[in-house]
Formats: structure tokens, sequence, C-alpha cells
């Protein structure tokens, strides 16, 4: 018992039991609503600084890689989502199989992928935001309070000052959503689906029309060579690439906790996660290709490259700039929704198993929302997102997720291992290999993002320890043993996530 106690399969499946959500997702909604979670500032921005800082036109194979890394563990995911539909995802499959102690460091670690993932996004959303105010609506926001206040040199950890105030578009942004969160006015699985359609049409329209205006010179050298530094260009350029816009995969796991609104989860949880993430691999190889075709990748470090690559091809293509930047405007600011959801569901999961405070978990009296969990991730992701770049953030998101993706696939490992007969409605293939090769991949990953983010992974890990010390250690539900009678979520836990 104690750190290693673990909850039983049976024991989660009766909690699912409790649940009254409505069943009504199908396989498709499910793809849309990775889709939806996954395309988002990763390529719209992301690709742009990774293009120019690390692999040049070579991002095309840094999206492969990353892909492949998502793909496998993907394929974890979706025998734990089908087995555990439950809320929580990672963090729920790890109590099964790891233990509390792993099980907490998971969702320690989600904060990354979903609290700092929602400021990442902000900020990008914030760069498109500037933009067209700027280009259409000749406004021009001054620079002081558009962007962070800090940033850090490429491989360095001291943070300095870049004379700007804050990233005002960025806060606000995060405020709206928190404050639509707490009423529990969420995105309806019809503005989802529009908003993914608008999303996809542009990345569509961009490769479309923007493929007749690649100068492939700027392709040459597809992979520039290295400058001598680990990390900027050449192959461990396309490494450390696929580390930094492996962001641009992120969600297609949030596509897990939908299981309790899955009509089948057996079946359509695996069609959602999957579907989604060959649907944007085959996207984003498409787009990098065109992007970094049409501009000369050391032009794309910028905060809205997708514009600047179009500009590229001159008047001909002015009239997909103002299409472009209301297709982000829209398509981040629905990441940050999804997010902003997905943090206070975990957050619940932690309280309720007695790892965070009771009060994570205490629901609105009218709205009937995890109001307190979503007014602390709203305040904390809107202080983030006015204070540091996209760059910086991004790599940090980027592996903590990798952190949680290496942890479930050792846990299918580890499950396959000690209950082998378990019921299990989606099998990876080819264990151990998938889950070996997702260990090696993710982990490389993980390897070329650098010295400086993981020292901040550390620092981060730390504090979760100590918190988990001085904290959920000493209240844990599970390791003592408790059989306090738990509460059914509220229906605003549930909706299009
Ligand atoms: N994949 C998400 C994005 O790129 C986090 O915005």
């Amino acid at each position: 018992m104690g750190i290693w106690s673990k909850k039983s399969i049976a024991q989660l499946q009766g909690e699912e039991g409790k649940h009254e959500l409505h069943r009504t997702l199908s396989g498709i909604h499910l793809m849309l609503l990775g889709v939806g979670a996954i395309i988002g500032a990763g390529i719209f921005v992301v690709t742009g600084t990774a293009a120019a800082q690390h692999s040049g036109p070579a991002i095309v194979l840094s999206f492969v890689m990353a892909g492949v890394g998502c793909l496998f563990a993907g394929l974890c995911y979706a025998e734990f989502a089908a087995m555990i539909p439950v809320a929580g995802s990672a963090y729920t499959y790890g109590y099964a199989t790891l233990g509390e102690l792993v099980a907490w460091t998971i969702g320690w670690d989600l904060m990354l992928e979903y609290l700092f993932a929602s400021s990442s996004v902000a900020v990008g959303w914030s760069g498109y935001f500037t933009a067209f105010l700027r280009d259409y609506l000749h406004w021009q926001l001054p620079l002081e309070l558009t962007s962070a206040p800090f940033d850090v040199h490429p491989g360095s950890h001291i943070p300095h000052a870049t004379g700007a105030i804050i990233n005002l578009p960025a806060m606000l942004l995060v405020a709206l959503v928190t404050g639509l969160l707490v009423v529990g006015i969420h995105e309806s699985a019809r503005v989802n689906n529009l908003i993914v359609v608008l999303k996809v049409g542009v990345v569509l329209l961009v490769i479309g029309f923007g493929a007749a205006y690649v100068n492939s010179d700027n392709w040459t050298p597809f992979i520039p060579p290295n400058t001598g530094t680990f990390g900027e260009f050449g192959w461990s350029g396309i490494l450390s690439g696929a580390g930094v816009i492996f962001f641009a995969y992120i969600g297609f796991d949030a596509v897990s906790t939908a299981a309790q609104e899955t009509r089948n989860p057996q079946k359509d949880l695996p069609v959602g996660i999957l579907g989604s993430l060959a649907i944007c691999t085959v996207l984003y190889v498409l787009m990098a290709l065109v992007m970094t075709g049409l501009a000369h990748y050391s032009t794309l470090n910028v905060p809205e490259p997708v514009y600047v690559a179009i500009a590229k091809a001159g008047p001909a293509l002015s009239w997909l700039r103002p299409i472009v930047a209301l297709g982000a405007i829209a398509g981040l600011a629905s990441v940050v929704l999804v997010m902003l959801m997905g943090q206070p569901r975990i957050f619940y999961a932690m309280s309720r198993d007695g790892l965070l405070p009771h009060f994570f978990g205490r629901i609105h009296p009218r709205f009937r929302t995890p109001y307190i969990a979503t007014l602390i991730t709203g305040v904390v992701a809107m202080a983030v997102a006015g204070l540091f770049p996209i760059g910086l953030l991004g790599e940090l998101v980027s592996i903590g997720t990798l952190f949680a993706f290496v942890v479930v696939c050792s846990g299918i490992l580890v499950l396959r291992y000690r209950s082998p007969d378990l019921p299990r409605p989606f099998r990876t293939p080819f264990v151990p290999l998938v889950p070996v090769l997702g260990i090696l991949v993710c982990g490389s990953l993980m390897f070329g993002l650098g010295l400086a983010t993981w020292l901040r992974l550390i620092v981060w890990m730390g504090i979760g320890f100590a918190v988990y010390f001085g904290y959920g250690h000493k209240h844990s539900r599970i390791a003592h043993a408790e059989n306090a009678p738990q509460e059914p979520p509220p229906a605003n836990l549930g909706g299009p996530l």
C-alpha cells in the first residue's frame, strides 16, 4: 500500500457506472473532437520557430518523427482508454497500473500538457489577433502590451527582460474562456464541428493554393548543415525540431477523456484517437512543405509564420491572408477552450482520490461546474500567458507530454505482464514492440529538447513531489483505504471533450 497502492480496474469501472452522462458521441465525432484539439498553435506558430531555429526545411522530417512517436503512444492510449473509459485520462491509467506515486507524477505532469498548453496557445492566438487588427482594422497595438516581458536565449535557462510589459490579448482570451467555462457555456458539438471544418479548410487552402507558388530553391539545402551546436540544424536539429513541434500533436489523447460520453467506447475510442492522428500527420507534413517552400526557413521565426509565408506569394494570395488570420483566431481559441476544460477534470479526479484538497472538486450550486478548479486553472494560465513567450512554453509542454506518453507506454507493458487476462476491447498490436518503440521514440524526442528544458521539467516535478509528500500522500483515500462514499461528477464535467 502507500505510495504504490493501486485502484483496481473493477473499481474504476464501478466509478464509471456512477456517471450519468449522455452517451452520444460516435467514432466520427471523436475524430472531429481530436482534430479540433490537435490543430492549433503548433502548426500555425511553432512550425515557424522550429524551422528557423532547429530543422530548416527538414521540419517535414521532424513532423514525421513526432507523428511516429504519437502513433505508438496513441496505440497504447487506445488500449487503456477502451479498457478504463473513465475521466482523468493518463492519470487514471497510472493509478490502475503503476500505483499512486506514478499516478500523481502523471497528474502533476499533465498540468504541463493542459494548463501550460492553454497558455502557449493563447500566446499564439495573440500573434494572429494582433496581426489581424494591424492589417485589416489598422489598429496597431503597442508591442509592449502584446508580447512577453521575459524570454530565454535558445539553450539557456536564464530569463532576460525583453522590454515588453505583458501579453494582454493572450491574458484576455484566457480570462474570457475561463468565464465561459465557469458559467458552463461549453462549446457545443456543433460549434466544435464548425470550427474544425474552418481550421481544416484553412490548412487545405494554404496547402492547395500555396503549392502553386512554392520556390523550390527554398528547400535547398533540405537539411541545413549543423552549426556545431547540438540541435541547431543537421540531424540533431531534426530531432530537436521534432521535440519542439511535438506540441502540434498534443490533443489526440484528450479524446480518451470523452470515454464516458461515447456510445461504444471500445470501438469508437481507437477510431477517434488514431483517425485524428492520421489526418493531422498528413496535413502537417504537407503544410510544412508548403510553408518552407514559400518562404526561406530563416524568415519564419515570427508570431504569425503562416501569414508571413503566404505574403511571400505576393498579391496573388493576398485574399488568403485574412482567411488564415480568422481561421487561426477561431481555431486557436477553440484549442484554449478544450485545454482549459480538460485541466479541471484532472484536478477533479485527483481531488476525488484525496490527492488534492477537496475544494478542487467543489461544484457550483447553480452552474453545476467545477468552478474553483476552473478559476484556479484560469488564473494561473492567464499569468503564464501574460509573462512567457511561446517558444519557452511550447518546449515545456512538449517535454511534459512526452513524459506522460512514456509512462503510458510503460503502463501497457506492466499491465500485460501483471494482468494478461483482463478483457481488452482494444489490444495494442505487437506488444511488446509497439510500447517499447513508443518509449524509445518519445524518449529520444525528450532527449532532443536539450538541457535547459530538462532542468525546467525536473524543477516542476520536484515541486510536484513536495506537494505529494506534503499533502497528497497523507490524504489519499486509496492508500488509507477509506471507503467514504464518492459523489458522482456533475453533468457539466461532461461536454464535448
Ligand atoms: N496541438 C495543440 C496546438 O498545436 C496544442 O495548439
